[in-house]
């Protein structure tokens, strides 16, 4: 029986080998963390994270081929692949700080492997790594490695929070980079083999070590410059008349650009996109080419921007002040489907209308008090880093923020609603009975697009779509960049 183990048991080391433990019975699959309340949460009915169809994979093989454990080094030593998965956060002090990825646990989990290994095994780099990263990792492994061969690959994961369980059973790839030397093609293809008990042949890549490290950074970078692309249209829209929508639909039926991910927002979150591009722009100026930094870098400064305008068409459209009036958040995580709130929007914005004095009332289906309360004390890149989570204020946090049950009671005597996520359940709120308890003017400023801002106004709220033609009352507001 081939032995597996992760180490890390965040958000991609738990479904991942969840779904490789399903698709393979005769694998034994071990995921090892060193936080001990994840993995006892792992071990129980309540999982640590909430992404759709994940409990059910988990029942199906926890205890069979799947098992959780704080017991790293014994599984490692027994392991002929290890799979590493732990965070590669930005870097928040010293050499490259605010910009390059922080390597210390992955650094910490090479010199593990390299102490308690008897045997030879194949390392799986699974976390978002700088490109020559396995380089490192093998000199850190073969400085140490006690006559015992290592083959470093690199196998970066592309699933989205919310649709990871979907994105495991169907990837659109799978790639795989290693050495091109006859122990490295031996290693991919023991990868492969794992790979290809669900995945069909065509759709598993191999490449060399370093294409696959940079394919995962730049995928992550297109992606986001598409997000960026159209809030860049988005803001052009609103000063011209033009509706983003119908503007990204027919940019989107040209087959060459393709209809996904152009859907105008708030910006972007999630603990990936801004932490790999900054990765990236940090890589480019070390390579020297500060051009093709700047040029990536853009896509963050519209991101910002973009939060910020949000901000500022808030405060300017409430009489340019929001001072000690309530305004209702319904939406924390960065996207539908998942709790995370790692860079979501929400938390920019949130600051932002904190600054200006607000009283906010949140909401969120799958978000927990004390982690808006934490998210919104944290330093900016502090929240990838438990070492040195010291909150800034906490007392004036709490003094300005209350967090509900639900989207009602969050809005009940507001005098504006913000939507910065897009659950479905905002689409059906009854929303005469929400005008009726608040504030008048009501404001609804939809930083997703999900609420038909048409129906909206002959109830009588005074509606900001993302994009879309403003109205009256917007316009003679304008929001000073
Ligand atoms: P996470 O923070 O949810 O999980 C990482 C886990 O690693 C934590 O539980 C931490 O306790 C553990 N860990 C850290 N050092 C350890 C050590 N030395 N020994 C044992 N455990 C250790 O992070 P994540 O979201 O799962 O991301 C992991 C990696 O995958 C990152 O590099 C990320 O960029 C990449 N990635 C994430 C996503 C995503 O959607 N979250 C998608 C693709 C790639
Ligand atoms: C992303 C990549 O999609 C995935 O391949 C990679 O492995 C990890 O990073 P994730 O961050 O989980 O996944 O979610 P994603 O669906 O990409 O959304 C990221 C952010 O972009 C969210 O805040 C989302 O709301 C926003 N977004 C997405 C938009 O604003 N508009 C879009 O059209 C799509």
């Amino acid at each position: 029986m081939v032995k597996i183990c992760c180490i890390g048991a965040g958000y991609v080391g738990g479904p991942t080998m969840a779904v490789i433990a399903l698709k393979c019975p005769k694998i034994e699959v071990v995921v090892v963390d060193i936080s001990v309340p994840r993995i006892t949460a792992w071990n129980s009915d309540t999982l640590p994270i909430y992404e759709p169809g994940l409990d059910d994979v988990v029942k199906q093989c926890r205890g069979k081929n799947l098992f959780f454990s704080t017991d790293v080094e014994k599984h490692v030593h027994e392991a002929d692949i290890v799979f590493v998965s732990v965070n590669t956060p930005t870097k928040t002090r010293g050499l490259g700080a605010g910009k390059a990825a922080d390597l210390t646990y992955w650094e910490s989990a090479a010199r593990m492997i390299a102490d308690v290994s008897k045997s030879d095994k194949i390392v799986v780099e699974k976390s978002t790594v700088p490109v020559k990263t396995a380089e490192a990792i093998e000199k850190i492994l073969t400085h140490n490695s006690k006559g015992i061969n290592f083959q470093i690959l690199s196998n970066p994961e592309f699933l989205a929070e919310g649709t990871a369980i979907e994105d495991l059973f169907k990837p659109d790839r799978v790639l795989i980079g290693g050495r091109e030397t006859p122990g490295g093609q031996k290693a991919i293809q023991a990868l492969k083999d794992v790979y290809a008990h669900w995945v069909p042949e065509g759709n598993i890549i191999t490449t060399n070590l370093w294409s696959a490290e940079l394919s995962k950074l730049a995928a992550n970078a297109f992606l986001a410059q598409r997000i960026s692309s159209v809030n860049a249209m988005s803001a052009l829209c609103e000063a011209t008349g033009a509706n983003v929508t119908q503007v990204a639909y027919a940019v989107g039926k040209d087959s060459r650009i393709g209809p996904k991910f152009l859907n105008a927002s708030v910006g972007f979150g999630g603990s990936c996109f801004q932490k790999d591009i900054l990765n990236l722009v940090y890589i480019c100026e070390c390579n020297g080419l500060p051009e093709v930094a700047e040029y990536w870098k853009q896509v963050i400064k519209i991101n910002d921007y973009q939060k910020s305008r949000f901000v500022n068409r808030v405060v300017a459209s409430m009489f340019n002040t929001v001072s000690n009036k309530k305004v209702a958040i319904l939406g924390f995580a960065f996207k539908k489907d998942t709790g995370d709130t790692r860079e979501t929007p929400a938390i920019d914005v949130c600051k932002g209308l904190m600054g200006d004095n607000a009283k906010l009332s949140i909401y969120d289906p799958q978000v927990q008090e004390d982690q808006i309360q934490r998210d919104l004390s944290m330093k900016k890149f502090d929240w990838d880093h438990p070492l040195h989570l010291q909150p800034m204020s906490p007392t004036s946090v709490k003094q300005q923020v209350t967090v509900s049950m639900d989207a009602y009671g969050a809005i009940k005597d507001a005098h504006a609603v913000c939507i910065l996520t897009e659950w479905d359940e905002f689409k059906t709120l009854d929303f005469q009975k929400i005008y009726d308890n608040m504030q008048k003017p009501a404001f609804i400023f939809d930083g997703r697009n999900v609420v038909n801002a048409d129906k909206l106004r002959e109830i009588g709220f005074i509606v900001y779509s993302i994009g879309k033609p403003l109205d009256a009352w917007l316009k003679d507001m304008p929001a000073v960049a």
